[in-house]
């Protein structure tokens, strides 16, 4: 993968980090890094060897949020165009892509986490935070209501009454707050984060891909669609991924079961060939 000025990724067995790497900026979301960030998730996607992406920032932020400046301000005084382009790459990135990717995504929040950042950190599907992480939803405290998705990305991940709390006080918390209202899975102190993600990661990748994508997909959708569509929709995802599934997981994971009786599903999952 060829280098950019605001992204940072390493591939490591299936594995790709991919860091926010404006360190010195706290990792803020200008509009160059949304542009990268655009191209680095459509090329993982056509890339066989990521198998998950792990989202994190470099230095001690995760990201303090949009760039004020160059997000903002400066954009401000652009042609009405330039800032609908703006703004599409920061929501196809942040939420459209990453919320729907066809690959497990891990949000591991290793420190500053502030307004536009908890909408990349919403859309992935899991997230672990560092106890020391500090959260905020800022925006209150500099004039404007939680902008682009960060409200919706909110209200489909924790409680209300901890949304509006933090949405209307902006006061900030750390990771374990963040994991005892479920906006994160789980926070470890910051020494062992990054193994604590490889851990998961090494889990997910031990499952079959096909299979993972309609689960966490069906989920996603499911949740907005009335019972009977649901019932519909999940059913036809189940043959779908059955369909496109070459390894053909079930039968493998039904004879290893009820004839091979060589595995417990409750317990482990079957063995791939
Ligand atoms: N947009 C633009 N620049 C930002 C930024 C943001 N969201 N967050 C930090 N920076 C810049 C600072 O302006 C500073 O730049 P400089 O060195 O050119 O002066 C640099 O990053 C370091 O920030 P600083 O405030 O000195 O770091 P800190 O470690 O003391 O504090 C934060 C870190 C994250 C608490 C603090 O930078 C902050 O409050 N940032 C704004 C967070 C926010 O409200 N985000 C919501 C945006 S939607």
């Amino acid at each position: 993968m060829k280098p950019r000025e605001t992204v940072r990724v390493s591939l490591e067995e299936g594995i790709a980090w991919v860091e926010l790497n404006r360190p010195e900026k706290r990792n803020a979301m200008n509009p160059t890094l949304n542009a990268e960030m655009v191209d680095v998730l459509l090329e993982l996607d056509a890339d066989d060897d990521c198998g998950v992406v792990v989202l994190t920032g470099a230095g001690d932020a995760f990201s303090a949020g949009m760039d004020l400046k160059e997000y903002f301000r400066d954009v401000d005084a652009q042609p009405e165009h330039v800032q609908r382009r703006v703004r599409r790459d920061a929501n196809y990135w942040q939420w459209r892509l990453l919320r729907t990717y066809a690959k497990p995504t891990i949000a591991m929040v290793n420190g500053w986490c502030f307004g536009g950042g908890f909408t990349p950190l919403c859309a992935c599907d899991l997230a672990v935070a560092a106890d020391e992480a500090t959260f905020g939803l800022s925006e209150i405290n500099w004039g404007i209501p939680p902008g682009s998705l960060v409200s919706r990305g909110l209200a489909e991940t924790i409680g209300i009454r901890d949304a509006l709390l933090y949405v209307m006080t902006g006061r900030t918390f750390d990771g374990r707050r963040a994991a005892e209202m479920g906006l994160v899975n789980w926070s470890v102190p910051r020494e062992r984060l990054r193994k604590e993600v490889e851990s998961l990661a090494r889990e997910l990748l031990e499952k079959n891909p096909v299979v993972l994508r309609a689960a966490k997909l069906g989920f996603k959708h499911a949740q907005t669609m009335s019972w009977d569509t649901a019932e519909d929709y999940l059913y036809a995802k189940l043959e779908q991924s059955q369909f496109l599934d070459a390894e053909r997981g079930r039968e493998q994971g039904l004879a290893q079961f009820l004839d091979e009786k060589s595995i417990r599903p409750g317990l482990e999952t079957y063995r791939r060939s």
